[in-house]
């Protein structure tokens, strides 16, 4: 399956570029694997300070690859994603985003463990799980509620609502709104100030502001009735859906 990952390293700002434009930057397992390697290894490279993910293209993340779900639903365990998700909640550097266009399901999710967030005009945040017949996952079944309230986690979460940039900022999900034509210079300027700051005390800073044992308890819950939830006929029926491009149907369950 094609699709990338790029890795560019600049002073102590490392920046992860997920780079598979023509399926909307869709994550594939090996794209995970990419990230969650080079997480893992940003964790213990004392030359990084901040960690920037980012996506080629006109939008951020189209979410996980859906054909993948599909082939992957008996196995999904064996393969990246959760360990993806387990890497970003535990890293225990400053994580920055900066998001253009959708971002949807774990282009979402991630942005919850991300510490700053700079969305452009045009960013549109969306989780659209249960459509899916799937369950939220990254721990944002608690994250998202604790930041926005109930009633609008719920909307999005359960209803697959999306939010827009400038209530997403309103709401606490994210530090700045900028024009498209500034996401690049915005990400950059507080990566670098982040990156120049003492990296000993940002580190404890982070460390005592998250809650990686509380938030990686609730992802394992999760994770168990996610791996359920895609072998369920609710869920075949929606990825069977959005491959052959049309409207699921669930009247029959
Ligand atoms: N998995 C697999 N393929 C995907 C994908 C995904 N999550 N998202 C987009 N694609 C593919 C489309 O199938 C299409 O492929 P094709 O050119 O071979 O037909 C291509 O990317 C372009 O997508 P398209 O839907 O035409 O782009 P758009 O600009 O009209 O819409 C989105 C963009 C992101 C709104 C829309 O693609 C979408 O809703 N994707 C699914 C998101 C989703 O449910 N993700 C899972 C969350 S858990």
């Amino acid at each position: 399956m094609n699709g990338t990952v790029d890795i560019t390293q600049d002073g102590g700002v490392l920046t992860l570029r997920m780079n598979r434009p023509d399926k909307k930057n869709a994550l594939t397992n090996a794209m995970y694997g990419t990230m969650a390697d080079t997480l893992e290894n940003a964790d213990r490279d004392d030359s990084v300070r901040v960690a920037v993910i980012r996506g080629a293209g006109e939008l951020f993340c189209a979410g996980n690859d859906i054909g993948d779900f599909l082939k992957a639903s008996d196995n999904i365990a064996e393969g990246n994603v959760f360990r993806f998700i387990r890497l970003l909640g535990a890293f225990t550097k400053p994580l920055v985003a900066g998001v253009q266009g959708h971002a949807v399901g774990i282009g979402t999710t991630m942005l919850l463990h991300c510490d700053y967030v700079v969305l452009a005009e045009d960013a549109k945040l969306s989780t659209p799980f249960t459509g899916l017949g799937l369950v939220p996952e990254a721990a944002s079944s608690m994250i998202l509620p604790a930041t926005i309230g109930h009633s609008r986690a719920f909307a999005m979460l359960a209803m697959g609502e999306p939010m827009g940039a400038a209530e997403a900022v309103a709401a606490g999900l994210a530090n700045q709104l900028v024009a498209n034509t500034e996401l690049d210079d915005a990400v950059d300027k507080a990566a670098q100030r982040i990156a120049a700051l003492p990296p000993g005390a940002m580190q404890a800073t982070k460390a005592l502001m998250r809650e990686p044992g509380v938030t990686g308890a609730r992802m394992e819950a999760e994770i168990e009735i996610f791996a359920q939830r895609l072998q369920s006929a609710e869920a075949k029926e929606a990825f069977t859906a959005f491959m052959e491009k049309r409207k699921p149907d669930f009247s029959s369950f």
